[in-house]
């Protein structure tokens, strides 16, 4: 899974190329490489480690076009020999490619019978070598040949030694954009239209095995059996401004402190005596007809999720599950035609949840998409979308994402409330001043930054950590449990309070503290006496608390108090101090807080 990118045209090729996978980064930053055609031979420079290195060491003459890469290693570890693009064995074919195929061992045992060498461990290099096999004289003929014989989703850029004027790309269930100006000569492909310069691009999105044969003043699309096609042509809006830490040391801290202004962008333009959404698509005939929904994410989303699914429950009196979605697409669901399929998803490009929701239209269930990007397979494949406007969450480990998602999703649950007659147009109201609120709590959340990053020091030094929560603070314990996780590499888990004593308890030592989360008012007398029973084992205890809570400080070595507000809109103050906390505990340890380690801001492959 990675992001590919691929220029030709009057710009520097290598320019363009690199400003491109900047923004294509998100999707992975173990290695990156660029190849390109200079007299009549293949040249290429491809380093592991982030897109930084690969700028300090590039090297290349003057090319007539690029394609560029930047990988999240699936298939081989992470160094030069496995960075794409990925030569065939005649070195005539250079390929970058997205996604995984399944089947690559298989072919790789057929290609070594005929006497074909590799030098990578990936499966990338067997579809090149697939490709020269398949090669007469036409790429786009090769590449056919090659597609048939491919399990798996992918995308695909190739060029050829032999025809320094034109780039292939195919794609199979993974997002694949081709760009072209009418102005000036020049065609980029891209994973991601967001990452093309400009914003006056005609595009065209690749699907079903089409091919694309890309030149400098023309682009040809190809269906399966090689007959030319028209296809619809996108004018998308595109966000242009460079990304800025606005004088904050990382991204994640800026993003945090940004929550109060985006939770506000989630909420404006919604609310106008009785909820509603401008952007919805779905109409309120379906939403009535609705009797269940199905919740789809994976990482912070499905935490949205399960937010989500509790405010359902709650306020619309509609059953709902939260499903992973990686296992969502292997079950057997219960679901109709009067099932909400519910897709969350920050980039709206995670293939997990993709690939889910695909599963679901075989359901025939009305689906609305959760996203932050406008352009995104999500946000462009689903009936209906509500979009975060959060505008773009660079670091990797989501923050104002995630309260951006459970503000339109709080919002969204109102809005069920109303259709299925659940709550009055006074008390939708009520609710909706209270959330008004909310950015207000989290300025003061964020007021306490010393008092937050000095309980955050004592506590770096651990490696073990549980977290706990009941009702509408288990999602928001296991949220901040994988903040700490993805950014201080420290083992942290979640669990009900309550279910502590069934097992876990057993772990429990000096050495192994347990963050509580007691903004739940309808279990708070049962998590202090949860607390009571860690404390009894020994482990320090830090409570996240609500301001009126005296006694909690009695119980637990450290507390953070938070703005005190109903159950249903607990999570957005308490999961700042787990953002910051998690924050300062990386920060303490000299972690890599923006891009940590074996991850990336998308996931696009299964
Ligand atoms: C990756 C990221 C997580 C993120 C998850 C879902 O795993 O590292 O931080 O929560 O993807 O991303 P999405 O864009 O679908 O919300």
């Amino acid at each position: 899974m990675c992001g590919v990118f691929g220029y030709i045209g009057i710009r520097n090729p290598l320019e363009v190329c690199l400003s491109g996978l900047e923004k294509l980064e998100y999707r992975g930053y173990d290695s990156s490489g660029i190849g390109g055609i200079f007299e009549g031979q293949i040249v290429l420079c491809k380093k592991a480690g982030k897109l930084s290195a690969l700028k300090n060491s590039i090297q290349l003459p003057q090319i007539s076009l690029a394609i560029a890469h930047t990988r999240w290693a699936t298939h081989g570890k992470v160094n030069d020999e496995n960075a794409h693009p990925h030569l065939d064995f005649t070195q005539s074919i250079a390929l970058i490619h997205n996604g995984i195929i399944e089947n690559y061992k298989e072919l790789k045992n057929d290609l070594l019978k005929e006497g074909i060498t590799f030098s990578s461990d990936t499966d990338t290099e067997v579809i090149a070598n697939l490709i020269a096999k398949y090669y007469e004289g036409d790429l786009v003929q090769a590449l056919n040949a090659t597609l048939s014989q491919l399990k798996g989703i992918f995308a695909l850029v190739v060029i050829h030694k032999d025809h320094p004027d034109q780039i292939i790309a195919a794609a199979r269930d993974c997002p694949l954009s081709i760009g072209y100006s009418d102005q000036e000569d020049e065609s980029l492909i891209s994973s991601d239209p967001n990452a093309f310069e400009e914003s006056n691009y005609n595009i065209v999105f690749l699907k079903d095995d089409e091919i694309a044969k890309v030149q400098k003043k023309s682009i040809k699309i190809y269906n399966k059996n090689l007959d030319i096609i028209s296809k619809k042509i996108e004018r998308l809006e595109i966000d242009i401004r460079p990304p800025s830490k606005e004088g904050f040391e990382h991204y994640m801290l800026k993003e945090i402190f940004e929550q109060p202004l985006t939770i506000k962008k989630a909420l404006l333009g919604r609310y106008d005596e009785d909820i509603f959404f401008e952007e919805l698509k779905l109409s309120t005939d379906v939403l009535k007809k609705i009797k269940n929904l199905w919740i789809l994410g994976c990482g912070t989303s499905s935490h949205a999720g399960r937010i989500a699914s509790l405010l359902v429950e709650d306020w619309a009196r509609l059953p709902s599950s939260v499903e992973i979605a990686s296992e969502a697409r292997y079950r057997n669901p219960l679901i109709s035609e009067e099932t909400l399929i519910v897709a969350i998803s920050q980039s709206g490009e995670t293939a997990d949840t993709l690939a889910a929701l695909k599963e679901t239209k075989k359901y025939h269930c009305p689906n609305l998409g959760i996203c932050n990007v406008k352009n995104s397979t999500l946000a462009r494949e689903t009936d209906g979308v509500i979009l975060l406007k959060a505008g773009p969450e660079i670091s990797v480990c989501s923050t104002k994402a995630f309260t951006s998602q459970i503000a339109v999703l709080t919002l969204f649950s109102l809005y069920l409330a109303r259709l299925h007659n659940q709550l009055s147009k006074s008390q939708v109201k009520t609710i909706f001043e209270e959330l008004q609120e909310i950015p207000k709590h989290i300025e003061t959340v964020l007021n306490q930054l010393p008092t937050i990053q000095a309980i955050a020091k004592k506590y770096a030094k651990f490696e073990h950590f549980f977290f706990m929560g009941r009702g509408y603070m288990l999602p928001t314990a296991m949220e901040a449990a994988l903040k700490l996780k993805e950014i201080s590499y420290v083992n942290a888990n979640a669990y009900p309070a309550g279910e502590l004593k069934h097992g876990p308890i057993a772990l429990l030592h000096s050495q192994f503290p347990v963050v509580a989360f007691c903004a739940h008012k309808k279990t708070r007398d049962k998590i202090i006496s949860n607390l009571t029973e860690v404390k009894a084992r020994g482990s320090p205890v830090l409570a996240i608390a609500p301001s009126d809570d005296s006694e909690i400080k009695e119980i637990a070595d450290d507390v953070i108090y938070v703005p005190k507000t109903r159950d249903e809109l607990a999570p957005f103050s308490s999961s700042v101090v787990g953002q910051l906390f998690a924050y300062f505990i990386a920060k303490e340890r000299g972690c890599d807080i923006d891009q940590p380690r074996n991850l990336a801001k998308s996931v696009t492959v299964e």
